[in-house]
Parts: C-alpha cells; sequence; structure tokens
C-alpha cells in the first residue's frame, strides 16, 4: 500500500520527524525557515497531509479552487491562524494537540506571574549589566504572591491547571471568567458572570481562552481600566486577546502594575513600546517548549494523521 504523503512546516522533534519517516512518504523542513504563502498552496496541492503549526496562515484563499489535502495536523492546541470553516469546505479535517501541553503552559504562566511579581527580569538585567550594589532593604522590592488573588479568563484545561498552581501551590484565592458554566474546576473557585468583575478583583489576572472570534481585543482600555492598580497581566493564551496599544497606555497611566506576556500580535516583532519598558516581562512563545512536551505534540499529531488514514475520525479533529 503506498504510503501517504505529508509535508510537515517546521523543523520538529527529532524522535517525532523519524517516526514520520518511519510510517510515511514524508517532506521535512530542514532548514526550519518558515514557508511563505505559495509555498504553504503548493504544500497543500502536492501533499494528502500538511501539518503547520502557528507561524502558518491558513486562509480562506489557500484553499480555493480545492486542493489535495484533507487533513492538516496542527503542531498546538490553538488553530486560529487556520480559517476552520474554509478548510471544512474544501474538504480537509483539521486537528490540534489538546491536553499534552497543558503542564508546560500553565508552568509558563506561573514563571510570568512570578517574574512580574518579584521583578526578576529587572534584577537580572542589572546584575548581569554590572549595576548591583549589593543587598539593602528597599532594593528592588515587588509584589506579594502567597495568599493574593488570582482571576483566570478562560477555564478550560490550561486555566484549571493554572488556578491549580496558584491554589495549592501559593495559597491564594481562585475567582474566575469562562464563558461556559464550569462545574468542577478542580479548586475552590468563584464563577464571576463578567470578564469585568475578574478583573476588579484579582490580584493577578491569567489569559487562558482561545484567540481570534469574539476574544479579538477581549481586554481592551475599558475592561483594563477595571483592574487594581497594583495588579498584573499575565497572556500566554493568544496575543490578539489584548489590545497591546491599550495595555501600553493603561501601564503608562498605572491603571495596572505590570504585565508578563509569552504571546503578542503580530509574532515575532514585539513593538518597541513594550520592549522598552522595565514593567513588563516578555517571553518569545515559550508555553508549550518543553522537550518532553514538544514531542508528546508531536507524537500526537502523528496519532491523529493514523486514525485519519485508517478511515477512522482523528481524535482531535477541530471540524
Ligand atoms: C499552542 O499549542 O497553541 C502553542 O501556542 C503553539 O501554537
Amino acid at each position: 500500500m503506498t504510503k501517504p504523503k505529508i509535508i510537515v512546516t517546521r523543523r520538529w522533534p527529532r524522535e517525532v520527524e523519524a517516526r514520520l519517516a518511519d510510517e510515511f512518504n514524508v517532506t521535512l523542513n530542514e532548514t526550519d525557515r518558515p514557508l511563505g504563502q505559495a509555498e504553504l498552496r503548493e504544500a497543500l496541492l502536492q501533499a494528502d497531509a500538511v501539518l503547520p503549526t502557528v507561524t502558518d496562515r491558513l486562509g480562506a484563499d489557500l484553499f480555493e479552487g480545492g486542493v489535495r489535502a484533507k487533513m492538516l495536523g496542527n503542531f498546538g492546541v490553538g488553530f486560529n491562524h487556520i480559517d476552520i470553516a474554509a478548510a471544512r469546505s474544501a474538504g480537509l479535517v483539521v486537528t490540534n494537540t489538546p491536553a499534552v501541553l497543558t503542564g508546560a503552559t500553565a508552568d509558563l504562566a506561573m514563571t510570568l506571574l512570578l517574574m512580574c511579581a518579584r521583578r526578576a527580569g529587572e534584577g537580572e538585567r542589572e546584575l548581569r549589566s554590572g549595576g548591583w550594589t549589593g543587598w539593602r532593604p528597599t532594593h528592588l522590592c515587588g509584589a506579594q504572591v502567597t495568599g493574593k488573588t488570582i482571576g483566570i479568563i478562560g477555564m478550560g484545561r490550561i486555566g484549571q491547571a493554572m488556578a491549580q498552581r496558584c491554589h495549592f501551590g501559593f495559597g491564594m484565592d481562585v475567582v474566575f471568567f469562562d464563558r461556559y458554566p464550569v462545574a468542577d474546576p478542580g479548586v475552590p473557585a468563584r464563577q464571576m458572570a463578567t470578564v469585568e468583575e475578574v478583573l476588579a478583583a484579582a490580584d493577578f489576572v491569567s489569559l487562558h481562552c482561545p484567540g481570534g472570534g469574539e476574544n479579538h481585543n477581549l481586554i481592551n482600555r475599558q475592561r483594563l481600566a477595571c483592574m487594581k492598580p497594583s495588579a498584573f497581566l499575565i497572556n500566554t493564551a493568544r496575543g490578539d486577546v489584548v489590545d497591546e496599544d491599550a495595555l501600553v497606555e493603561a501601564l503608562d497611566e498605572g491603571l495596572l502594575a505590570g504585565a508578563g506576556l509569552d504571546v503578542f500580535k503580530a509574532e515575532p516583532a514585539v513593538s518597541g513600546a513594550l520592549t522598552g519598558r522595565d514593567d513588563v516581562v516578555l517571553l518569545p512563545h515559550l508555553g508549550s517548549a518543553t522537550t518532553e512536551t514538544r514531542i508528546a505534540m508531536g507524537m500526537r499529531v502523528v496519532d491523529n494523521l493514523h486514525a485519519f488514514f485508517d478511515g477512522h475520525r482523528p481524535p482531535d479533529a477541530v471540524n
């Protein structure tokens, strides 16, 4: 039997590439250079399945006139870079990689929260630049984390994992907003009726909702104005959930104390209005970046490919 033809758009962990090479007729991207739009279109025309990531924009125009590919196996849980409706109309099944990156992403959200609160980025920059003059009682004092209130926006798997870290690890109270009732969030927690109520109650707000659609600019000027001036905003979800210009203005006006961002509107470009500030911690989209997690994500895509080419609905189909 001929093996399905698969095109992978970026470099994947070695173990997963080896499995793909064994089990499929695969074209890997050894240079790791992101494909342009014309190359993505060509991949859809040439392969039975294309395996993209968040760095590939798969808009409706790429599916126009039909394609050979029947499946998009996205390496990642978020899929707002893919026009799902257009992919479906063109006959493609789209899959993602839920669950396997929950712990790593929540760990990274906690890292950002702690770095913001304890001014860890500022301290490291000061020390490395030779500016540290020694211990003193008033040096780089940050905000206490233990016992404060965490506000979670989006109480899915990652939101719940973050709530657990905050509650069980740091004795924090948990409030949250989710569009749907969440009967058992896994920690004692209060579901609030609006995003605004969570923003007003929390000392730290952590975003865990999907990007795109109704969540585009969810955290806008009006909502930022609901936050406590001493509070911090953490975003490991998607860059477009936060209006970055409004965030910079709000920080300038002291509407909140700081922010920890792992995702940005126009990645990999990050606005100079953010990189120039000391009250933000900025990371290069590292949420799921542990070796174990990235291997698990890749293996999950391969399992979905097998299900699909064996004639089943892939377990992680999103359309
Ligand atoms: C995810 O899994 O959504 C990561 O952000 C990479 O796309």
